[in-house]
């Protein structure tokens, strides 16, 4: 098993990432971004502006990546005396973490007076993509200036990768802190998978269903959303416009994804018809609750001594995939439907049957006890033609080859 999540989670292996750091406290986390982007197996090449250099030492980030760092044009490391030559035609994409407001006015006015500046206006812009991730006072980011800026280096081919929200380092509240490098690096490893959902609004639902007894209690199962959370990923790596709608599970969401929170299985057949309306694909992972009690105690329901049990009843609840997959976008061709089956045993016999009731296209199967909250899993995939096994794997690779499969089944220009 070991083996088998070092060949997948080095998500970077082979590329050569410029990590250009400017003058901002955020400089602290690129360090960590540094370790994080070396772990995910990418040669990182560290480049520091003399403001950055301030904030953090050049031996820290040197150690980290183990390379010496680049301050100057200057460099007499390089034969040819070039750096910004060198620097940004090896490198498969440049990352500012972080961009001061001050770095990004210079981006726009194309100034090349120091190293960093000089080979980001020297990058083959249409192979080498520079990504920005902004870091600043809550105020300097809301000023008029900056966004225009960031308007501008985003029209002139920069991807500007937003900012997070939160105390910041002057004491203040508010927009302007950098991403966090786990953030940053779903980022970075995103920008490198190919985009065969580009143009596609795909929603997704994960985890289990909670059907409620009383306010306390209720019925659930093992699911833990992982599957479906990695898929919501993969289809975002993609290119496509995710929306998740997750039952109660703890899991961070995917960068970019909208997230739906539901409880119950009515709440989440809701949530999904709603989001479907201008979906073209529609993948259903969460193990929904077959049924829910026929009613629900408004209050806890209490032992009264007797010894007596209570007597439940329950109702079958609304099959959320069968109502996608029988809806006019669906049969118009508009809604590309993806089911799971959770089976026990007999999983052939049991996914080629479900795709038929269901009516769907494509179906995935998968042994409940193998997967439920595991990392790993294997999956069958089975449509008209036949089945194909993606053999055992982290579940993020398997939702990846699982969106190439995808996007290989769409009727064609559905984009
Ligand atoms: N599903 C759904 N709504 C339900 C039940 C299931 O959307 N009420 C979806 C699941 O998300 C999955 C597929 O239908 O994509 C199959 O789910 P599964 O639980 O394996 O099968 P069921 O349809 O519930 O059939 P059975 O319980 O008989 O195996």
């Amino acid at each position: 098993m070991g083996l088998i999540h070092c060949r997948f989670m080095q998500d970077l292996a082979g590329k050569h990432i410029v990590l250009g750091l400017t003058g901002g406290i955020a400089c602290y986390k690129s360090a960590e971004l540094c370790r994080l982007l070396v772990k995910a197996g990418a040669t990182v090449q560290v480049v520091m502006t003399e403001a950055a250099a301030q904030f953090m030492t050049p031996v820290t980030m040197q150690a980290l990546s183990g390379r010496p760092v680049y301050q100057s044009q200057w460099d007499v490391r390089e034969p040819n005396n070039m750096p910004h030559i060198n620097l940004s035609r090896e490198a498969d994409a440049i990352v500012l973490a972080p961009a001061s407001a001050d770095f990004i006015a210079r981006l726009v006015q194309g100034r090349s007076d120091e190293l960093l500046s000089l080979l980001c206006l020297a990058r083959p812009a249409e192979r080498v993509p520079l990504l920005i991730a902004p870091a600043m006072n809550r105020e300097m980011w809301v000023h008029p200036a900056t966004q225009r800026n960031l308007r501008q280096v985003d029209a002139d081919g920069a991807r500007v990768l937003g900012v997070g929200s939160g105390w910041q380092a002057c004491g203040e509240t508010g927009d302007g802190r950098m991403l966090e490098p786990q953030q940053l690096l779903e980022e970075i490893v995103a920008q490198f998978q190919p985009k065969t959902l580009a143009g596609q609004r795909v929603v997704v639902t994960a985890g289990p269903t909670f059907e409620a007894l009383d306010p306390i209690r209720g019925i659930t199962n093992h699911s833990s959303g992982k599957m479906g959370f990695a898929i919501a990923r993969a289809a975002r790596e993609a290119g496509a416009d995710v929306t998740l709608v997750a039952g109660p599970v703890h899991l961070p969401t995917p960068r970019g994804v909208v997230r739906i929170d539901v409880q119950s299985a009515q709440q989440m057949l809701q949530a999904s018809l709603q989001a479907a309306q201008s979906a073209s694909i529609f993948i259903a992972t969460a193990a929904v609750a077959d049924w829910r009690p026929a009613s629900q105690s408004e209050h806890k329901i209490k032992k009264d001594g007797s010894g007596q049990v209570p007597v439940l009843h329950f109702v079958e609840n609304p099959d959320i995939l069968l109502a996608l997959a029988q809806g006019e976008r669906a049969r118009s061709g508009k809604l590309f439907c993806v089911g799971f089956a959770a089976e026990s045993e007999n999983l052939v016999a049991h996914a080629r049957a479900k795709r038929e009731r269901k009516g769907i296209p494509l179906l995935v199967g998968n042994i409940g006890p193998l997967t439920f909250g595991q990392d790993d899993n294997s999956l069958l995939l089975v449509d008209a033609k036949g089945e194909r096994e993606l053999p055992r794997a982290p579940k993020l690779a398997l939702a990846r080859e699982l969106v190439t499969e995808i996007a290989a089944r769409l009727p064609a220009g559905s984009a």
